[in-house]
C-alpha cells in the first residue's frame, strides 16, 4: 500500500512548528518525520530550560555544557521583533551610535571626562588629546552596518575553521591584540585576519610598551597586521599609526547600568560585553565567535583559555554570567552565538 496522507501539525508555544505538507506512510518517511518533531520538541524545552536560568553559580557546568551542545544542534532563527527591542533599548539607554567612543564631535576641548569604574578620577581632554580624536565615529553617517563578527579570543575558536566566515562579514571586533597572523599556526584558517576595530587592555600597552612616547616601532608593528583596524584602549595616550579611539567614559557608565538592571549577578562588564552590546545596536545582525568561558569545549574536551595561549584569569568579571546572557539573546534570536566548526 503507498497511501498519502495530508498532514498537518501545529504545536503552539515559543518553538512555533508548523509542518504542512504529503506524507507518505512509507515507514521510513514516518520515522523521519517523528524524529524530526521530536528534535524541535526537545529543541523547544532546551530553550525554555534555558530562558528560565537567573545564575550559573550552582549549575553543574558538565550538564550545563551538554544542554548548550544540544541547543546549537538545533536550528537558529532570527526573531525580529526581539533583535529590535534589543536595538531599541539598548539605543535608550546607552546610545552607542552617538557615544560609544570619544569624539570631537561629542567632546569639548578642555572638557574633563569621569572615568567610568572610579568616578572621583577625571581625565582632561588637552589639546595633544584632542588632536587624537577622531571627528566622529566612522560608522554613524552611513546607518546600520550589516554583519558584524564580534571575535572572543577563547580556545574554542581553536581548529574551527572560522576564519572565512569571520572575514566575510562586513564589520570585525577583535579583543586584546590577539594575534591573527596567517602565517603562524593555523590561526588565519580558524579566525580569520579583517580586523576593522581591535581592543588593547591598558596593560597590555602599559607593561608592554612602557617607552611608547619615544619609542613607538614596536606597538606600531604590532598593530600593522591588523591594517588599517581602528585600536581602541582606555584613557591613555599613545601613537601608533592606526587611528586610536577610546571608548566614551559615560557609554561604559550607562552600559555597566543597564545589564545591571537586567541581569544583577553581572557586575564589572567585560569588554566583550561592552562591544557586543555596542554591536546589537549598531549593527544589522550580530554574529559572536570564540565566547567560551569554560574549560572543556562541547564535547567535555579539555580548551585553552585563548585560541593562542593559555595564559589568563577570568576571576574579575562574571565571565560564566555573562556567557549565560549571550547565550539566552542566542536562544531568543537576537543574536547568534557560533561554538562548534564553521
Ligand atoms: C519572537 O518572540 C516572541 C516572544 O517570545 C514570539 O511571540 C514570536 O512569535 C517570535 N517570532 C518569531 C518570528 O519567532
Ligand atoms: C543618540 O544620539 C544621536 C546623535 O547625537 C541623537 O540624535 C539621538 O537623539 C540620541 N538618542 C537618544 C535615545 O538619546
Ligand atoms: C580539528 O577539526 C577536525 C575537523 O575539522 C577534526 O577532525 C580534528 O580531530 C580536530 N583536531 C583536534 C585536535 O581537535
Ligand atoms: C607573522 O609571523 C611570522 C612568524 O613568526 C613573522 O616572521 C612575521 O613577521 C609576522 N608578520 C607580522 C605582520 O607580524
Ligand atoms: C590548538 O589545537 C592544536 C591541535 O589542533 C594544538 O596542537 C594546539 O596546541 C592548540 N592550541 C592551543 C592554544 O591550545
Amino acid at each position: 500500500m503507498h497511501s498519502q496522507h495530508l498532514l498537518i501539525v501545529i504545536i503552539v508555544g515559543s518553538g512555533t512548528l508548523l509542518y504542512l505538507g504529503k506524507l507518505n506512510s512509507d515507514q521510513n518517511d514516518r520515522n523521519a518525520f517523528i524524529n524530526s518533531v521530536q528534535k524541535s520538541l526537545k529543541c523547544r524545552n532546551l530553550r525554555e530550560r534555558l530562558l528560565t536560568m537567573s545564575t550559573m553559580k550552582t549549575v553543574d557546568i558538565a550538564l550545563f555544557t551538554q544542554g548548550v551542545s544540544e541547543l546549537m544542534d538545533c536550528p537558529w532563527r532570527l526573531n525580529l521583533t526581539h533583535r529590535e527591542l534589543q536595538r531599541t533599548e539598548l539605543w535608550a539607554c546607552c546610545n552607542a551610535s552617538d557615544k560609544l567612543m570619544v569624539t570631537r564631535q561629542n567632546t569639548n576641548l578642555h572638557q574633563s571626562l569621569i572615568y567610568e569604574a572610579e568616578r572621583s578620577n577625571k581625565k582632561l581632554v588637552d589639546q595633544s588629546l584632542w588632536e587624537m580624536l577622531p571627528k566622529s565615529l566612522r560608522w554613524n553617517k552611513k546607518g546600520l552596518l550589516g554583519r558584524c563578527a564580534v571575535v572572543g579570543s577563547g580556545g574554542i575558536l581553536n581548529n574551527s575553521s572560522c576564519g572565512e566566515e569571520i572575514d566575510s562579514a562586513d564589520y570585525v571586533i577583535r579583543f586584546g591584540l590577539a594575534p591573527i597572523n596567517q602565517t603562524v599556526d593555523r590561526y588565519g584558517i580558524d579566525v580569520g585576519i579583517k580586523t576593522d576595530l581591535v581592543s588593547a587592555n591598558p596593560s597590555q600597552i602599559l607593561n608592554g610598551y612602557r617607552d611608547l612616547q619615544k619609542n613607538p616601532g614596536p606597538l606600531t608593528e604590532r598593530l600593522s597586521v591588523y591594517g588599517h583596524a581602528q585600536l581602541y584602549h582606555a584613557l591613555h595616550n599613545g601613537r601608533p599609526q592606526n587611528e586610536v579611539v577610546f571608548l566614551h567614559p559615560d557609554y561604559l557608565f550607562d552600559l555597566a547600568r543597564f545589564w545591571h538592571n537586567h541581569e544583577e549577578k553581572i557586575k564589572r562588564l567585560s569588554t566583550g560585553l561592552i562591544l557586543t552590546s555596542a554591536a546589537m545596536e549598531i549593527c544589522e545582525e550580530v554574529h559572536l565567535y570564540g565566547f567560551w568561558p569554560f574549560a572543556l569545549d562541547l564535547s567535555q574536551n579539555p580548551v585553552s583559555h585563548h585560541y593562542y595561549d593559555n595564559v589568563g584569569s577570568t576571576a574579575f568579571h562574571s565571565m560564566p554570567e555573562e556567557f549565560l546572557l549571550l547565550l539566552k539573546l542566542h536562544t531568543k534570536g537576537t543574536l547568534q552565538l557560533h561554538l562548534g566548526h564553521c
